[in-house]
């Protein structure tokens, strides 16, 4: 109750600041306007920047973050688990028995994807799928027990750590931009082989081009994906 009343004092107090005129620079009435009428138009980049370096007001960008936030559901639900049907996984509503155990469990549901792929990931392979989803409710999209990367690390060592240079998508977390979470065609889970993966991001025209890459598509002999000490990633 205590952060349902702050939340609405600071949205009163904002809207009294945002009338006045005053309170609050041009950037957190346009962020303001936008909660309010969805499609507001957003302001051209040159405004914004300038209205940026103007003095900052400090209270008013506290206020900004808390009101701009999207509230984030605090729950998501699992269908079977939200619409009762605990006996589709249990013996039944008063039972914790589960009447299937590991991967046929959730495959008596879900489509199987260990078997119609090259290369599957230990945890889903051996039917481990409550090491990263919770079978009920989470706190994360897809059920996940941790958000990604977190969730990665719980088994893996964190190779970014203590290296002098990190891969922009690896220090960002993303490493579901490279990697399938369960199964792939190709080596490492990985959702294209290499090098077609990297010019998903790169330009493979201007790679190509510097003289160092010429006839070079074996990019892991020289490069680390996820992090070195060296520059530019090179081994
Ligand atoms: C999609 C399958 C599924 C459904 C539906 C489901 N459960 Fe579960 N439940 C599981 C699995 C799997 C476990 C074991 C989790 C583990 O080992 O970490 C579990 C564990 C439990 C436990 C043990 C404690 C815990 O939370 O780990 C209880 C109690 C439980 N379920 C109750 C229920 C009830 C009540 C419902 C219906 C409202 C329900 N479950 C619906 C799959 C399901
Ligand atoms: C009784 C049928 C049933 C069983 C058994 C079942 N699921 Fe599901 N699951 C569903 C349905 C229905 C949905 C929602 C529709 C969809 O995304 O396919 C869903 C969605 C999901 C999602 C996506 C959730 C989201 O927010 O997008 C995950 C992850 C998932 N299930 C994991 C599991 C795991 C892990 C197991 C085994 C422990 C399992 N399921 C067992 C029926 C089932
Ligand atoms: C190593 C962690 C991990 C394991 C183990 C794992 N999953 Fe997942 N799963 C994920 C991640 C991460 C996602 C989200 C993928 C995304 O957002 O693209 C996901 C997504 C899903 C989805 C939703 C797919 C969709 O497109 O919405 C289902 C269903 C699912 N997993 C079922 C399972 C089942 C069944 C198992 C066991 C056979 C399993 N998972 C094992 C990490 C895992
Ligand atoms: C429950 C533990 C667990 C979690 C969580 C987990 N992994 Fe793994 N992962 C493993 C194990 C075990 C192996 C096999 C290691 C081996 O063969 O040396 C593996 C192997 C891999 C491989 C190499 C696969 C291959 O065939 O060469 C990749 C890539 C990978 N994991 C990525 C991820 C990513 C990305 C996440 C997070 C979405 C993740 N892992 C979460 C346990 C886990
Ligand atoms: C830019 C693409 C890319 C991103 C992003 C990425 N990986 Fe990888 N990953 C690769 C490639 C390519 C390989 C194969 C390396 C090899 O064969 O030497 C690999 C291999 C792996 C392996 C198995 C071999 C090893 O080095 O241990 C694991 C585990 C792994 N990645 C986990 C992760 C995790 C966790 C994340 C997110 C923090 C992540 N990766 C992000 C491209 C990526
Ligand atoms: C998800 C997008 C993405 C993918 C996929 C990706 N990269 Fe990158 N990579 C980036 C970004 C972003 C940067 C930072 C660019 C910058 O600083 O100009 C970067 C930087 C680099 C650098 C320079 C690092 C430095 O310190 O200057 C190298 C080398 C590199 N990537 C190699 C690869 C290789 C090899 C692959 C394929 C295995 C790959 N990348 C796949 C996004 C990606
Ligand atoms: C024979 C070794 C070698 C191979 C193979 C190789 N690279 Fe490189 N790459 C280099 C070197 C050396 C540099 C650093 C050049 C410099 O410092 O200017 C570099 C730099 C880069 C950069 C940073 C460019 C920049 O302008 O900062 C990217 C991105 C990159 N490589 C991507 C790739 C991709 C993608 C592949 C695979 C298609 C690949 N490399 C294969 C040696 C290699």
């Amino acid at each position: 109750m205590r952060s349902i009343n702050r939340t609405r004092f600071v949205w009163c107090a904002t809207i009294f600041f945002v009338l006045l005129g005053g309170g609050c620079s041009q950037v957190t009435r346009d962020k303001l306007l936008r909660v309010f009428i969805d499609g507001a138009p957003e302001l051209k980049k040159e405004e914004s920047s300038a209205v940026g370096q103007a003095a900052p007001d400090e209270k008013a960008k506290g206020r900004e973050t808390e009101i701009i936030q999207a509230p984030k559901p605090s729950l998501f639900y699992h269908e079977p688990f939200l619409g009762q049907m605990c006996d589709s996984c249990h013996d039944s509503k008063f039972s914790q028995k589960l009447i299937f155990q590991g991967k046929e469990l959730c495959f008596s549901c879900h489509d199987d994807f260990t078997t119609d792929k090259k290369v599957v990931h230990y945890p889903a392979d051996e039917g481990l799928c409550v090491e990263c989803h919770s079978p009920h409710q989470s706190e994360n999209e897809k059920l996940l027990k941790k958000p990604v990367p977190a969730i990665c690390y719980a088994c893996h060592d964190d190779f970014a750590k203590g290296k002098k240079v990190v891969h922009y998508p690896v220090g960002e977390g993303l490493c579901l931009e490279c990697h399938e979470p369960h199964s792939s065609e190709n080596a490492s889970i990985l959702k294209k082989p290499v090098p077609a993966i990297c010019f998903t991001c790169h330009d493979k025209k201007g790679i190509k081009e510097q003289p160092q890459h010429e006839g070079q598509d074996m990019c892991l002999e020289c490069h680390d994906p996820h992090a070195s000490n060296a520059e530019k990633l090179l081994k």
